[in-house]
């Protein structure tokens, strides 16, 4: 999983080192270029940040045919010969891949057998061998011949040394081409793009395209011309430069984000889907991975009390392989902040292949996911940069209740009052994340005790069950110390035999009927040496951390934030990059 980007055209060099920088939210173990010159190809990569390859490059390298790579290392470790561009062996071909080739063992082995060295364990560097194997005196043939044989999702850039052009070969990763006055690109994202591009085009799959000084071209794999449209792309947030770490500015924003979701869905005319095909309905998925998945969660528990039909929230990588049911009255929410998620795209063809309805819920409006689903609503959370969802998480929240609560009054399983007493409550929620905020210093002295703890483990009861499984998330990843989340009545069942001295439970309860239930619950692990910290709108712990008052069906919206702050606070304490995490990266877009 990666990112890649090409260029023909001025300071291609340049171009293409700013844009691995808009790309590294997709992986940053790596990152490598190949530029064109009159003496060649010649490459340049090196392991971590883009930084260590800016520096070691040589100076006036500037040249009009380009391509680059910011590399998530799937196939073989975090290394140098592991990184992206790779030659062909006889150096006419260099390439650089997001995806996996899914059959490169099998190829791998017919080259070696025949003497062929392979200097990385991608599967990536298979496609270079494939080329210089494929060619004929026709590169164009000779990149179609590759296509055909490639089995799995991706998107290649080539270079060649025998011609002037670029070739891409795109199945299933995201592939957009942009052109402007200066030039022409290819690039895995159409963010990234559109700081060059003044119009793209989203490239289909089992497409091949050459990209020469007088335009793109786009052929299947047969090498029939293919008819691509090109609009002009929504222009990409700067990416501005904060002095601490965007993962705190992230969460500060959270109150001024809330009031741009709900404004924006009210903007943008609501929920948009035919009321008729609403009334039809019999199930609901939220479909998404991770922090996405988790708001499915929150939301789906909040949604039982007011529909009257399935409401499932489902994992995007195992709705894909499972059998879950679906027909023409389902409608599957896609949940996904990139809209880039591999997983989340993936699980939308099962639901279209069905005849359900898909509906994507993301925070960029020129996204894969949007494109490929029948309906799309935009999040408004802006740019977030940090590895760690946060801000995006509240308004997936704030966005997907005004769904439910939309399809709720549709199918009159909401009164009124209540539909306006929950849109209303939305409104208080800034100023109550505010209050939070306000005394985040309380939380950073609590994460001084937390820091030193063998494993953290959060609980709740319904809906704070999910708040408990998305602060968990948040601290492990950041903090890498073990975390889980738990229905609280389940710790009894097992779990409770981890429960020691130096493990913290975080314990979530902002139900009210079940704070005796919640109480029995930390008695429990205290009294087996675990120290507590209870988050809620009173005490039921020694150290706890008090929520203001808001509808109770908004509650996660609010009861997140102390532990968005609390993960980032220990992973301070522990020294942790908490904006770029180990083995991590912000967009997930292999399966
Ligand atoms: O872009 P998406 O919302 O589809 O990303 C889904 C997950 O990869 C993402 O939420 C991930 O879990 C975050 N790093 C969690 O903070």
């Amino acid at each position: 999983m990666c990112g890649i980007f090409g260029m023909i055209g001025e300071h291609a060099t340049g171009i293409t080192l700013q844009a691995l920088k808009y790309l590294e939210y997709r992986g940053y173990d790596s990152a490598g270029i190949a530029i064109k010159g009159h003496n060649g190809i010649n490459i340049y990569k090196s392991v971590g940040r883009l930084h260590n390859l800016e520096k070691n490059l040589p100076n006036g390298l500037d040249s009009s045919i380009a391509i680059g790579h910011t590399r998530w290392a799937t196939h073989g470790a975090v290394s140098t010969d592991n990184a992206h561009p790779f030659f062909s062996p006889d150096k006419c071909f260099a390439v650089v891949h997001n995806g996996i080739i899914e059959n490169y063992q099998t190829l791998k082995k017919q080259f070696c057998s025949r003497g062929a060295v392979f200097t990385s364990q991608t599967d990536s560097e298979t496609v270079a061998h494939l080329l210089q194997n494929n060619y004929s005196d026709s590169v164009f043939g000779t990149v179609l011949a590759t296509a055909n044989s490639l089995v799995g999702s991706f998107a290649i850039a080539i270079t060649t040394a025998y011609d002037n052009n670029l070739y891409a070969i795109k199945n299933k990763s995201p592939l957009v081409v942009g052109v402007s006055d200066n030039g022409i690109y290819l690039c895995s994202d159409i963010r990234c793009v559109s700081h060059w591009a003044s119009k793209v085009a989203v490239t289909p799959d089992k497409t091949v395209v050459v990209v020469g000084r007088n335009g793109a071209h786009f052929y299947d794999f047969n090498g029939n011309p293919i008819m691509v449209e090109f609009f002009t792309p929504e222009r990409a947030e700067e990416m501005e430069q904060v002095d601490g770490d965007f993962m705190l500015k992230e969460i500060y924003e959270i109150p001024s984000k809330i009031r741009l979701a709900k404004a924006g869905y009210f903007r943008d005319g609501g929920l948009k889907i035919d009321a008729e095909r609403i009334k039809k309905l019999s199930r609901i998925y939220l479909i998404g991975c991770g922090t996405a998945y988790n708001s499915g969660l929150q939301v789906a528990s909040v949604a039982r009390k007011y529909l009257d039909l399935d409401i499932l929230p489902v994992i995007a990588s195992e709705f894909i392989y499972d059998n879950y049911p679906v027909d023409g009255n389902t409608l599957a929410l896609f949940i996904s902040q990139s809209g880039e998620t591999a997983d989340t795209i993936s699980a939308v063809e099962r639901v279209r292949d069905k005849g359900g309805y898909t509906y994507a819920v993301t925070n960029t409006s020129s996204s894969s996911l949007r494109f490929k689903c029948d309906g799309f609503v935009n999040i408004y959370a802006g740019g977030e940069f940090a590895v760690a969802s946060t801000k995006a998480y509240n308004c997936q929240l704030v966005t997907l209740l005004l769904i439910i609560l939309d399809i709720a009054r549709i199918r009159q399983t909401v009164s009124e009052n209540e539909y306006i007493e929950i849109v209303n409550g939305i409104d208080k929620l800034p100023v109550a994340i505010d209050q939070i905020l306000a005394n985040s210093y309380e939380i950073a002295r609590i994460a001084e005790s937390v820091k030193d703890s063998s494993a953290v483990f959060y609980i709740g009861r319904t809906t704070d069950y999910p708040t408990a499984c998305e602060g968990s998330l948040k601290l492990k990843e950041i903090s890498y110390i073990h975390s889980e989340a738990y229905p609280a009545g389940e710790l009894k069942h097992g779990t409770l035999a981890l429960m020691e001295k130096g493990v913290t439970v975080v314990a979530i309860h902002t139900c009210d009927e079940l704070s005796d239930k919640m109480s029995s619950s930390v008695n429990e692990v205290v009294a087996r040496g675990a120290s507590v910290i209870s988050v809620g709108p009173g005490e039921l712990a020694d150290t706890s951390i008090i929520l203001p008052d808001v509808h109770k069906a908004l509650y996660g919206i609010v009861s997140v934030v102390p532990l968005q702050l609390l993960a980032y606070y220990v992973a301070k304490r522990l020294g942790r990059d908490v904006d770029k995490p180990r083995n991590l990266a912000k967009s997930v877009t292999v399966e």
